[in-house]
């Protein structure tokens, strides 16, 4: 028997509701494999323990995280306070101290998913964006002056090291390498950032002299942006910074039919710490409490979640389950133009799954 001892965090909003899909589909994997168990502990690390305590967890959480074999997220973020403790007091703590330095975003059109490209299908967006997701742009560098007076001055600094640019691109021909594709795609900006960016354009050249099979190609984030619209089919696997990643996987999650489908993994290749996967999407204050957000990111993210801890077998069973759950239809959720409930979609998804598609 192997056992894996899952640490959960399902956050505010419909956190919670869809995590409990997820937890619907490792139950699945139990009843399907025979020889595998989870274990999930659920921590309740979220806005409203920060409303009553004054922390997002406990000064001892990272503590108590590194020693599961995985983390599962759900979303966090509530109205009463403000983004930028709740994602810099948990979400961001968490992806460096456990050095999650990658962040695999597949873009990826489901069967029976419309894409709002027009004349799009799944043969043409099929993708993954690899973010750099420890330093870059996100770097909590930078300071304020002249606060409240006419000279008010910030100062938001952008950080890249030899370091930590080399491993996430290394990271990316590698990945590249293994899973056969025939190309690399880099983002870059180094006609507008002088410093940040002819750096990170530099270290992709010397960086694939290793990897002659792998031609990469250097687009400036602008238009790879455009080109993510007008021809997604040139991509295989894309590399950015982490603003840079952030932006791409975000718009790469529209043209695959929706926020509430993009899953997400924030690996740590080494092994040395727990990886964690989570949804893309936020809490949904809109939705929460309705029933009826789309669990697939949620499952899907499960799915990453196995195929790191070396199932890839039973990571595909889940995407064939969640396609055909879609392809019957009977409990989409309005998002996708149906009127099922978060509840009965997962229970759909499930079924296709004790099926042994
Ligand atoms: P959001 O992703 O929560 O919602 C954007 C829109 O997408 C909303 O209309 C929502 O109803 C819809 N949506 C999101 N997930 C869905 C799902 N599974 N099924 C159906 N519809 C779905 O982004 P928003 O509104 O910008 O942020 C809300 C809160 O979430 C904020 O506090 C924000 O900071 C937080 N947030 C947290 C993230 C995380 O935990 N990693 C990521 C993004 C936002
Ligand atoms: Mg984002």
């Amino acid at each position: 028997m192997n056992y894996f001892n899952i640490a959960s965090i399902p956050g505010d909003g419909i956190g919670p509701e869809v995590m409990n899909e997820g937890y619907k589909v490792l139950k699945a994997m139990e009843n399907l494999h025979g020889g595998l168990s989870f274990k999930i502990e659920e921590f309740d690390w979220n806005c409203t323990r920060y409303i009553k305590t004054g922390t997002m967890m406990p000064d001892n959480g990272l503590d108590i995280l590194k020693d599961y074999d995985s983390i599962l997220f759900g979303a966090v973020g509530a109205p009463e306070v403000p983004d930028h403790i709740s994602v810099w007091q948990l979400i961001l703590p968490i992806r460096r101290a456990f050095q999650q330095y990658v962040n695999l975003r597949p873009i990826k059109l489901l069967k029976g998913i419309e894409s709002p490209l027009r004349n799009k299908t799944e043969k043409d967006i099929d993708f993954i964006v690899i973010r750099e997701n420890t330093e870059g742009e996100y770097s909590n560098s930078g300071g304020k002056l002249h606060e409240n007076t006419p000279h008010e001055t910030v100062i938001q600094n952008s950080v890249f090291t030899r370091f930590g640019t080399e491993r996430i691109v290394k990271y990316a021909f590698q990945y590249a390498k293994q899973k056969g594709k025939s190309k690399l795609s880099v983002a870059t900006k180094s006609n507008a950032m002088n410093y940040s960016m002819p750096f990170w354009d530099d270290i992709v050249r010397e960086i694939s002299r290793d990897y002659p099979n792998i031609p990469f190609h250097l687009y400036h984030i602008d238009a790879l942006a455009a080109f993510f619209v007008l021809k997604p089919e040139e991509f295989e696997v894309v590399v950015g910074s982490n603003l840079f990643g952030d932006i791409l996987t975000d718009l790469g999650a529209a043209v695959a039919g929706g926020i509430g489908i993009a899953p997400s993994g924030n690996i740590n290749p080494e092994g040395d710490y727990p990886s964690m996967f989570e949804p893309i999407h936020g809490s949904a204050p809109d939705i929460t409490g309705k029933g009826i957000a789309n669990p697939i990111a949620q499952i899907w993210s499960v799915g990453l979640m196995l195929e790191h801890l070396g199932y890839s077998d039973l990571a595909s069973v889940i995407m064939a389950a969640i396609e055909k759950a879609i392809e019957k239809g009977e409990a989409l959720t309005p998002d996708l133009g149906g009127n099922g409930t978060t509840d009965a979609f997962g229970d759909a998804i499930v079924s296709e799954i004790l099926k042994g598609v």
